[in-house]
């Protein structure tokens, strides 16, 4: 009995290295497609697992075809269980130097702000970045809070070396944080809040959220085009 289990406990070990989990967690490093029926929006989607059970799913939706080098607007969507009191999103995968998009519930509708932060202490607001909170995807049910924005300025910025412009069809390293803590003041998007209980890293692949009518969805949406969503 004892060799049997042993071989089977050895059996499962090599096929979880050779197909199971290894293949799963290499999958959650991938954001996948997501169309999302209620904006029209096609998102890349990447689940960030802030628990062994629990994600926080962090979805980015922009233009095709951005000319090389143009500057280009970028919709994100957050979508928390209500038990998250803030989550955010470093657009340059690091805590420091980077536009930081940090969400919160508040209510019906959902407050974000746009933050900077220059070391490992509580990032400031950040003018560099601005945004527009669409009129739809900005909602709390009994579960979850959503949040809907669309940003000029997050996929371009200077960053620790100089300026930055993430790939609009291709990875680019991300980072999230997230606490249960809510913000003080949760109405106001200069709110202070604590510090994150988890962070974390991944590769999100914008080619999984192309929008050959992005601009025609930002009107759609409650929104006003900038030149940065023009989808040639
Ligand atoms: C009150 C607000 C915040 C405080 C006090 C704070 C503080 C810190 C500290 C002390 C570390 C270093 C932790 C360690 O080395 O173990 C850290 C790391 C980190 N923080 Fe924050 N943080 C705050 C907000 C944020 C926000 C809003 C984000 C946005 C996504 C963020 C993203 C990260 C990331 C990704 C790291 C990993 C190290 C790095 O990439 O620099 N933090 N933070």
């Amino acid at each position: 009995m004892r060799c049997t289990f042993g071989f089977v406990w050895a059996a499962s070990l090599l096929g979880s290295s050779l197909g199971g989990p290894v293949k799963d967690l290499y999958a959650r490093d991938n954001a996948v497609t997501y169309f999302d029926p209620e904006t029209g929006f096609t998102f890349s989607e990447f689940k960030a697992a802030y628990s062994l059970s629990s994600n926080i799913l962090y979805r980015v939706a922009v233009p095709s075809s951005v000319p090389a080098g143009a500057a280009y607007d970028a919709v994100l969507q957050i979508v928390a269980p209500n038990q998250v009191g803030w989550a955010g999103l470093a657009w340059g995968g690091t805590m420091p130097k980077n536009p930081l998009t940090v969400g919160w519930p508040n209510g019906a509708k959902p407050n974000f702000s746009s933050r900077y932060a220059s070391g490992h202490t509580m990032p400031t607001a950040f003018t560099g970045a601005t945004y527009q909170q669409f009129t739809t995807g900005n909602k709390s049910n009994g579960t979850h809070w959503t949040l809907t924005v669309k940003c000029t300025g997050c996929t371009s910025y200077t960053g620790t070396n100089g300026a930055v412009r993430l790939n609009p069809t291709g990875t680019n390293r991300f980072a999230f944080a997230y606490a249960t803590a809510k913000p003080t003041t949760p109405g106001s998007n200069t709110t202070n809040f604590g510090m994150h209980d988890v962070f974390n890293y991944w590769s999100h692949d914008f080619s999984q959220g192309q929008n050959p009518t992005f601009a025609t969805l930002v009107v759609k949406n409650g929104g006003t085009t900038t030149s940065g969503d023009a989808a040639l």
